[in-house]
């Protein structure tokens, strides 16, 4: 393992009945260690037990952690490994562990959506899943987005139409409203409502939201050319809201 925590090679997720793959690799190092005699399943799984991350079965089932285990996320299109309690949420994961800070943590009950990001394109709160759950599964944040040279077209809309005033609720509407727009591109405003209900904006700056939203979907139904303008043109706003 590295020694600023983070693993160096993956593992297979938790969770399954008999020989996991995890345990399988385990004991398949095992008999290559003891120069392929050839040990029985049993014996491979008592080979398993050596790694001190390997969870205990307790009545036929795998229960890892409470300390941390082995995780690998995949986050913005790259791996991460990581070793992490398995009551580590999603979202701390991404801000305390990545460094991903475009969530944000507000209510960190599931009500306001600032911690909205997308797993497997969905909209969700990432700060009630659990990271061990969502291993292997794209996982896209606001950081996936544009960047501060080159706005996203739905950044530069939020931007454009003054969409936020203190911006911490930014993030998570963005990210909504990219879901939606991957999922229907020409939305009416009733699906823009819709798409953003499960959003908070304590500062009230939903029309202005609902109205980039809008323009977003116009915009990148528009022309190449013209979308490379509207980026070269769009102020600067990296993440669409605050840091940190
Ligand atoms: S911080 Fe996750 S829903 Fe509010
Ligand atoms: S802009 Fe302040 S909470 Fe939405």
């Amino acid at each position: 393992m590295a020694s600023d925590g983070k693993r160096d090679n993956p593992q297979g997720p938790p969770g399954g009945d008999g020989l996991s793959r995890r345990e399988f690799l385990r004991g398949g190092a095992a008999v290559g260690a003891l120069g392929g005699a050839g040990l029985l399943a049993g014996e491979m799984l008592e080979a398993a037990k050596n790694d001190p991350h390997a969870p205990r079965l307790e009545g036929g089932v795998e229960v890892w952690g409470p300390g941390p285990v082995p995780m690998r996320l995949r986050v913005n299109d790259k791996p991460m490994d990581l070793m992490l309690e398995p009551r580590t949420t999603l979202l701390d994961a991404l801000r305390d562990h990545l460094e991903l800070t475009g969530a944000k943590r507000v209510c960190d009950r599931g009500t306001c959506g600032a911690c909205t990001v997308l797993v497997n394109g969905d909209p969700v709160y990432a700060c009630s899943l659990l990271a061990i759950t969502v291993q292997f599964t794209p996982i896209h944040t606001v950081e996936s987005l544009g960047h501060r040279d080159e706005l996203d077209s739905l950044q530069a809309a939020f931007v454009e139409n003054d969409a936020q005033q203190c911006g911490f609720c930014t993030p998570g509407f963005v990210m909504a409203a990219k879901a939606l727009l991957d999922r229907n591109p020409n939305p009416t405003l009733k699906d823009v409502h819709h798409g953003l209900s499960g959003n908070f904006c304590r500062c009230g700056t939903y029309a202005g939201m609902r109205k980039a939203v809008l323009a977003a979907a116009a915009a990148d139904a528009e022309p190449e050319p013209e979308k490379k303008k509207r980026k070269k043109e769009a102020p600067q706003d990296p993440k669409g809201g605050l840091r940190g």
